[in-house]
């Protein structure tokens, strides 16, 4: 047996065989979403492999269960490459969520922004994003499957139903370009011209290599950026890791409340 189907079965015995039809992973702010989930909450240190969450304002724990009337999969916490120089460190959790029978996920995160027009507390679909890093989680996998389409990997039909679902909570959903920065330095000025340059409206340092994983399993996929601050040289305002733990629950409360009401809806 795989060690993404051993981790399906550990994850059924506990949280019952029902699949769940959606990932979520929760960026910073977000971690209490996974509290209200009805359901089991599995540690990640009981599942092997799965990152061992060591950035703060990150809850390590796997909860399946029910949001609204969508059995989901929500991850408390992810691994980033900078910590581990792993551009696949969530490869496994995303294998095993395309094991549980998932169809989607959405990822969550919090991101600089570039737009003067999209202040702190602003949420962010991403419409595209470009991979500023270079990096690409799928390095090294040997099979043809490594060659992933990504036209529409921001899945069309997803975002039309965060954009519906923000909509009916009257909650401003901006939409744009995320690119991933791999960190975990904090962008120079003159390296925010560039990414500005080059089409992005926000930058953050996840979600790139886990859309790239989802599409590469089969998943749809779509994610949403929580902003915490103005890039570097955009503002005066100091730009920390703690800065954006403090900016990060102002559009979170927002976007718990989109996600809370696209789940209480059939997702198709
Ligand atoms: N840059 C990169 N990652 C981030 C930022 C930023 O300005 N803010 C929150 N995450």
């Amino acid at each position: 047996m795989s060690r993404s189907a051993e981790l399906a079965a550990t994850i059924r015995d506990r949280a019952g065989a029902e699949p769940p039809k959606l990932g979520l992973i929760l960026g910073s702010g977000l971690g209490h979403l996974a509290d209200r989930v009805d359901g089991v909450a599995i540690p990640y240190e009981d599942l092997p492999g799965f990152p061992h969450a060591g950035v703060s304002g990150h809850s390590p724990k796997l909860v399946v269960g029910r949001l609204g009337e969508t059995r989901v999969a929500v991850f408390g916490g992810r691994s980033h490459y900078y910590e581990s120089g792993k551009a696949d460190a969530m490869r496994l959790p995303l294998e095993v969520l395309a094991e549980l029978g998932a169809e989607a996920l959405i990822a969550t995160n919090a991101a600089g922004s570039l737009q003067p027009d999209m202040p702190t507390g602003s949420l962010m679909l991403l419409s595209d994003h470009i991979n500023f890093s270079g990096l690409n989680p799928l390095i090294g996998e040997p099979t043809d499957r490594r060659f992933v389409p990504m036209g529409d990997a921001h899945d069309p039909d997803l975002r039309d139903a965060l954009r519906r679902a923000a909509r009916a909570e009257e909650v401003d959903l901006h939409e744009g370009v995320y690119a991933w920065y791999s960190g975990p330095s904090f962008e120079t000025p003159a390296e925010i011209r560039a990414l500005r340059t080059l089409g992005a409206d926000a930058v953050g340092m996840s979600t790139v290599p886990e859309i790239i994983l989802a599409r590469f399993l089969g998943l749809r996929a779509a994610a949403v950026s929580t902003i915490t601050n103005m890039a570097a040289g955009l503002s005066d305002e100091a730009i920390s890791h703690e800065h954006t733990k403090a900016m990060a629950p102002l559009g979170a409360a927002k976007l718990e409340r989109v996600l809370t009401r696209l789940l209480s809806g059939q997702l198709d």
